[in-house]
């Protein structure tokens, strides 16, 4: 049996970004790297958990080996499905992906041909899986993320409340060193009462096992 604070946990980690295709050869996307969930699964196995890995596009190798079990997806749809799959065995999920807000409202299923000058792509609404895991969380603690260009604390606080969160890791994507693709970041962490910690720049790694001990910590005091 593995030792540590999260010893006898299933922690549910999503990293990377997903993937919305256009047509057979063309898609959306965003620049998630992967690094931040990786990051956090290595954390959450150092501390004992047992961890799921839905990954979506990443630019370098997930962590493997025991203690980690990846599942690779592409579209927001395929990443609800997952992280559903492991719901209700889960203890602690924590959604670091980046997740696309929209898709294209049809999937061509031949490669779109050149024609007129313009082409008009319609998007639709995917569905917001923290928002779904907050409207069922029963014993789960749930962990968001928000990447905010401006505004940080107050969007954060807004994702935290409407997606009915237990913290929310908000990163200021703009500021040199934090977010996308970076090895480092800095990260602000709110609960319902606002802030917790302010995160100095640390690489991701650091980043993420503060994050991991913070939950610990808080899921042992709910069932103290
Ligand atoms: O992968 P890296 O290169 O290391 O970069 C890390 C990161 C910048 C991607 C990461 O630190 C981060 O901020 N991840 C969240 C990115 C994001 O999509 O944020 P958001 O503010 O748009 O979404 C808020 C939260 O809702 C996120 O937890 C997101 O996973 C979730 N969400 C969003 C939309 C949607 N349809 N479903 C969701 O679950």
């Amino acid at each position: 049996r593995t030792a540590g604070p999260l010893a006898g946990k299933k922690v549910v980690i999503t990293a990377g970004g997903t993937v919305e295709r256009i047509d057979p050869v063309r898609y959306i996307t965003n620049d998630s790297s992967g690094k931040m969930g990786f990051a956090l699964a290595e954390a959450a196995r150092e501390l004992g958990a047992e961890v799921v890995l839905i990954a979506g596009n990443t630019q370098i190798l997930p962590p493997a080996g025991k203690g980690i079990e990846l599942e690779r997806v592409q579209s927001a749809q395929n990443m609800y499905d997952a992280v559903m799959s492991h719901f209700d065995a889960s203890d602690i999920i924590i959604k670091a992906a980046a997740v696309a807000d929209y898709r294209p409202a049809v999937q061509a299923d031949r490669k779109i041909k050149k024609s007129g000058d313009t082409l008009t792509l319609e998007l639709v609404k995917n569905i917001d899986i923290l928002e779904q895991l907050g409207q069922r969380k029963t014993r789960q603690f749930l962990i968001g993320f928000a990447a905010e260009t401006h505004d940080l604390e107050q969007y954060a606080l807004d994702k935290l409340r409407r997606k009915n969160c237990d913290l929310i890791v908000a990163n200021d994507v703009t500021s040199e060193g934090a977010g996308f693709g970076t090895d480092t970041n800095i990260v602000h962490i709110y609960d319902a009462n606002g802030l917790v910690q302010d995160l100095p720049l640390l690489s991701k790694q650091h980043t993420a096992r503060r994050i991991l001990e913070l939950a610990a910590q808080r899921l042992s005091g709910a069932q103290a």
